[in-house]
This record gives C-alpha cells, structure tokens and sequence, in this order.
C-alpha cells in the first residue's frame, strides 16, 4: 500500500492479516503436524513466555507491525498484485513486491534466518539468552505463512479490499474484514474470538479433515511446493494461488448491494476459507520440520494420510476416530 491508514482504522481493519486469535489456531494446527524433534528445537527459539508454542506465537507480528519500533514490518504481511480482479488476476513477484519487502521477500529472508538459528540449536552453538532475532524469525515464518494464504492479502485491488465496502450480518465493513474474521467466525459458528491458548474444536475439525483427505484438494497437492531453499518460489505460488481466489470467487461473487451474510457469499466462501487454513497450516508445518532437518516427512511421524485415503495404522484410526467424533459436534 502506498498511503497510510488512519490510526483508528487500523486497530479495526485487520490491514495485517487473519484475524490474531485465527493466526494463533494456524499455528495451534501446524503443531499437529509438526515432529517431536522439530518441537523441540523450535521452542528453543521462542521467549518464555510462549511456553514452546508455536500457536501462541503466531500472532505476535500484528501487534508489532503497530508499533513504532516495529513498523518497518507492517508491509512485510502482504503482495499488493497491479491487476484487477474479477477482470484479470495475475501476480508477479518481481514487479509486484515494493521496496522495503512483502510477503514473499519477508517469508524467503525470515526462513533464512530461521535455518540459521535452528543449526545454531541442533550444533549447540545457540545462547537461549533471549536472542530475539531467532524469535522474530519464527514468530515471522509461522504469521506470514499464514497471511500469504488469505486471498486478499495477495491482492492490490483497493489496497487489499481494504477500502471495498460491503455489508455483513447488517454491519458495514469491508472486503477485507469479512475475509479475515467474518467468514472464519462464521464457518466456525462462533460469536466470540478462538482461543489464543489451545486449538479450538473448529480448528482440531480441520486437522482432523487434513489427516482424513477429506478436502476436495488432496492434502498431499498442498505442499507441493515446500523446500525453504526454494522459499521465494514457493512463497510466490502461494502467493499466485491466493490471488486467484480474487477472480474467482471473492470479487466475482461480491454484490455491494446486499448483506454478505444473507445473499450466500458468506455460506459459499466458507469452504474456500477452510482451504486455504488448512494449507496454511500443514505448509507452515512441513516447512518448520523442514528446516529442522526431517525431510517434511509428515505422514510418517504424524499418522497424516497425504491425498491417499485408506493408508492407515491401528494407531492412526485411533487418533482419528476420536478427532470424528470432535468434528461432528463442531461442524
Ligand atoms: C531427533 O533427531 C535425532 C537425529 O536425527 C535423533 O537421534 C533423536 O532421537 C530425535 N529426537 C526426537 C525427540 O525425535
Ligand atoms: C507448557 O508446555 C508444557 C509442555 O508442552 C505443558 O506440559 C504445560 O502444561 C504448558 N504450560 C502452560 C502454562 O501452558
Ligand atoms: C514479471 O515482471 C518482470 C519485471 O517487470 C518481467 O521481466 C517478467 O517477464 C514478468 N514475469 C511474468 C511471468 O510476467
Ligand atoms: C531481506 O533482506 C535483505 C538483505 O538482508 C534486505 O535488504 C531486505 O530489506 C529484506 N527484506 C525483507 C522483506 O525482509
Ligand atoms: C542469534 O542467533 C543467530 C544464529 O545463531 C546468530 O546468527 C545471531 O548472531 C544471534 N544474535 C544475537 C543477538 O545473539
Ligand atoms: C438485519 O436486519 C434486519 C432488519 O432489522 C433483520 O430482519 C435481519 O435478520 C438482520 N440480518 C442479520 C444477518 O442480522
Ligand atoms: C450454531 O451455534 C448456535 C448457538 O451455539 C446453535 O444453536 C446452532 O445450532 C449452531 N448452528 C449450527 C449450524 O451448528
Ligand atoms: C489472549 O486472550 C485473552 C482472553 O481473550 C486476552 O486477555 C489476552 O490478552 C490474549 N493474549 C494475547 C497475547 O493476545
Ligand atoms: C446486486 O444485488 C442487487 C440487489 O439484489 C441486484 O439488483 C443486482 O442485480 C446485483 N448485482 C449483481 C452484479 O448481481
């Protein structure tokens, strides 16, 4: 974005991404998937009072990006596309990501630093002294993948549909909101915010649908792209794959003369917004075990079932027997 928001409208317009507490549940997912190995390590790099967790780190980077030490960030959350959707969608890392970094560019420099402080974890060589470069670098990784993942923040169109004004459940707000918190909330069945301590029950739903491929996208098509050596070419597919999702259902749907809540907008995002969660979610994890060294290997230490049904051990019904029943009274 080229111009600044007024302070009161950015405390509300969620300019940086998810809402938090659905930044905490992505992470609270990714740790799902995550191997005992790479939880270890990684909770080597969060400050205490994390307690190791991942989800309850995700969303510290909004509320830095607010402050004036870490303002410099705020940009980092999004790739503004020069295309418009439902037209035309097209993006392209290049000519698209502004001086002083996106999305893309922070996801590729904050994994670099975090491969770092991993070996410098794994070779003993890390002073667990509150080396924050380490904790921001995680933090970072597991926000923005998230971001990258909510169609509208790969997406230029009136700065992020920021500043595209629709009404939902008779309140007036933005293109941009409804993405980040309305739509979530409601695929949830929720009035009130998720919880920024443990996965909430819509959320272990997801995961247990992720282990289940029971997705219309194969789990195992999702992660396609995750090598973090490859971290600019993969952060940019991500990045592509959001922004598609602008011509194809979030503006060409989109009726400003009506209630978003009532006219099937809503109801017809829903799965849209479960996806593109969920891939957040198990592609913040394969990467983190990733760079932990483990090959991404997710189905072998986690019992995930990647996109072939009917591949799993004793142990691994048990775990999603009982994540069925956590479902049915969820969903
Ligand atoms: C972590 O990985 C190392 C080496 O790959 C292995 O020896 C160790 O048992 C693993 N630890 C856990 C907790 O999985
Ligand atoms: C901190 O994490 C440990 C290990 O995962 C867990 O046993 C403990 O309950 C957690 N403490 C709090 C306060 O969440
Ligand atoms: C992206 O932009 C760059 C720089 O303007 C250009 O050279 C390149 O051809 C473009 N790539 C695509 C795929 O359009
Ligand atoms: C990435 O790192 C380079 C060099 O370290 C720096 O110039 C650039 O501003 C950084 N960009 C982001 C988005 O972090
Ligand atoms: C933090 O750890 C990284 C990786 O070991 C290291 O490169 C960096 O210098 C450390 N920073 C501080 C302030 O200790
Ligand atoms: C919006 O307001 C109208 C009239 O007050 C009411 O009938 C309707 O149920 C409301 N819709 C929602 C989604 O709250
Ligand atoms: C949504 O939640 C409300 C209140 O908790 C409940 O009465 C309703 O049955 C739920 N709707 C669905 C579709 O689950
Ligand atoms: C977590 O949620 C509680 C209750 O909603 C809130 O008081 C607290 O400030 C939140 N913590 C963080 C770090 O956002
Ligand atoms: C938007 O909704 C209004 C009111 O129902 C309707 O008249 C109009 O045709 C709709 N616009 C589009 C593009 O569907």
């Amino acid at each position: 974005m080229k111009f600044l928001l007024p302070a009161s409208l950015l405390l509300v317009s969620s300019a940086t991404g998810w809402n938090t507490d659905v930044h905490n549940q992505i992470g609270f997912m990714a740790e799902e998937f995550l191997t005992a190995n790479a939880t270890a390590v990684l909770s080597q790099l969060l400050e205490p009072q994390y307690n190791g967790s991942i989800g309850r780190a995700a969303a510290w980077a909004d509320g830095f990006a607010h402050t004036d030490e870490g303002r410099y960030s705020y940009q980092w959350h999004w790739i503004d596309s020069h295309d418009y959707p439902p037209k035309s969608c097209h993006l392209n890392y290049s000519q698209d990501c502004s001086t002083g970094g996106c999305v893309v560019s922070a996801i590729a420099n904050q994994t670099s630093i975090l491969k770092s402080c991993i070996k410098a974890v794994q070779t003993g060589a890390f002073s667990p002294d509150r080396n924050l470069t380490c904790s921001y670098a995680l933090k970072w990784v597991s926000h923005f993948l998230g971001d990258i993942a909510q169609p509208l923040h790969a997406s230029g169109r009136a700065a992020g549909g920021n500043f595209f004004k629709v009404k939902f459940g008779n309140e007036s707000t933005e293109l941009h909101a409804v993405w980040d918190g309305y739509i979530p909330y409601l695929a949830a069945n929720v009035s009130h915010p998720f919880s920024n301590q443990t996965i909430a029950p819509f959320f272990s739903g997801l995961v247990s649908r992720i282990r289940k491929d029971l997705f219309y996208e194969a789990p195992y098509m999702w992660t396609a792209c995750t090598d973090p050596e490859d971290a600019v070419k993969c952060a940019t597919s991500w990045a592509t794959e959001s922004n598609s999702w602008t011509c194809n259902y979030v503006y060409s749907r989109v009726n400003q003369s009506v209630d978003l809540a009532e006219d099937g907008y809503a109801f017809g995002a829903i799965p849209i917004v479960e996806l593109q969660i969920s891939k957040a979610a198990l592609r913040l994890a394969t990467w983190l075990n990733k760079l932990v060294g483990e090959e991404g290997n997710i189905e072998q230490n986690e019992g995930v079932v990647v996109g072939q049904q009917g591949r799993v051990s004793g142990a691994q019904q048990t775990i999603l027997a009982h994540s069925e029943e956590e479902t049915v009274d969820e969903l």
